[in-house]
């Protein structure tokens, strides 16, 4: 079958392609990095995080606005800039909040390092849950579960499962510990409160062994 391209601009490459992919599907396919958190190839995008912001135009990009890569569609004509100041401070701004709810995860820490931020001008929580919702997509889209789920609001949002008792649906797959980032072992560089040792950025290119697909960290296969 013949494959439909709309044509785009990303950062000023002008590129064909596929009708029906999103922003960030189309950057990735030409090895354009759009940082993320909440996004997983094969689960349908929530758009929780919005590390993945772009800013978008029409008519050469003259009246722009900014919305989530990993939700919104390519359109013929579309302007994309992936690292233009305002995205820039937007995600910085939305790092160091990611950073301060949880300065013990591993991604949080990642992203922040990333965005050059070394000190964080938030109270530091230590959430351990960042509320990315990889394991409620994780348990209903691949494992059919249905046993997990957000509730409350603000700052009570949790995820949990049905009145917090485990369900019948819930076969025990640990499908939702295998996507979660909040279990994989973070950094130990950070000492003080409010301190980030910001050691990954050193790294400028994402190390091919990094299996997250997200910035380049402190490990064995990349010694700093
Ligand atoms: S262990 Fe239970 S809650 Fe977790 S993904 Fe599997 S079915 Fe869902
Ligand atoms: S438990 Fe883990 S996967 Fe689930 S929302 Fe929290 S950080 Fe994300
Ligand atoms: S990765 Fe797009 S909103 Fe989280």
């Amino acid at each position: 079958m013949e494959r439909k391209t709309v044509n785009v601009t990303i950062d000023g490459r002008s590129l064909d392609v596929e009708q029906g992919s999103t922003i960030l599907q189309a950057a990735r396919e030409f090895g354009m990095h759009i940082p993320t958190v909440c996004y997983m190839e094969n689960l349908t995008p929530y758009g929780g995080c919005r590390i993945c912001v772009v800013e978008i135009g029409y008519d050469g990009g003259s009246k722009t606005f900014i919305d989530t890569s990993c939700t919104h569609e390519v359109k013929e004509g579309m302007v994309i800039q992936t690292q233009s100041p305002r995205i820039i401070r937007a995600r910085k701004m939305l790092a160091e909040l990611l950073v301060a709810s949880a300065p013990n995860v591993k991604i949080a820490q990642d992203i922040a390092a990333r965005m050059g931020l070394l000190k964080v001008r938030f109270p530091m929580e230590d959430n351990r849950c960042i509320l990315c919702g990889l394991c409620i997509r994780m348990c209903y889209e691949q494992m059919d579960g249905k046993a997990l789920g957000f509730v409350g609001r603000g700052m009570g949002r949790k995820v949990s499962m049905p009145f917090e008792v485990r369900p019948d649906t819930c076969h025990l797959c640990r499908g939702c510990d295998y996507v979660c980032p909040g279990v994989i072992v973070p950094c130990q560089g950070v000492t003080d409160p409010g301190e980030l040792c910001g050691r990954c950025v050193r790294i400028e290119e994402m190390p091919s062994c990094c299996s997250m697909g997200t910035f380049g960290c402190f490990c064995e296969q990349n010694p700093l």
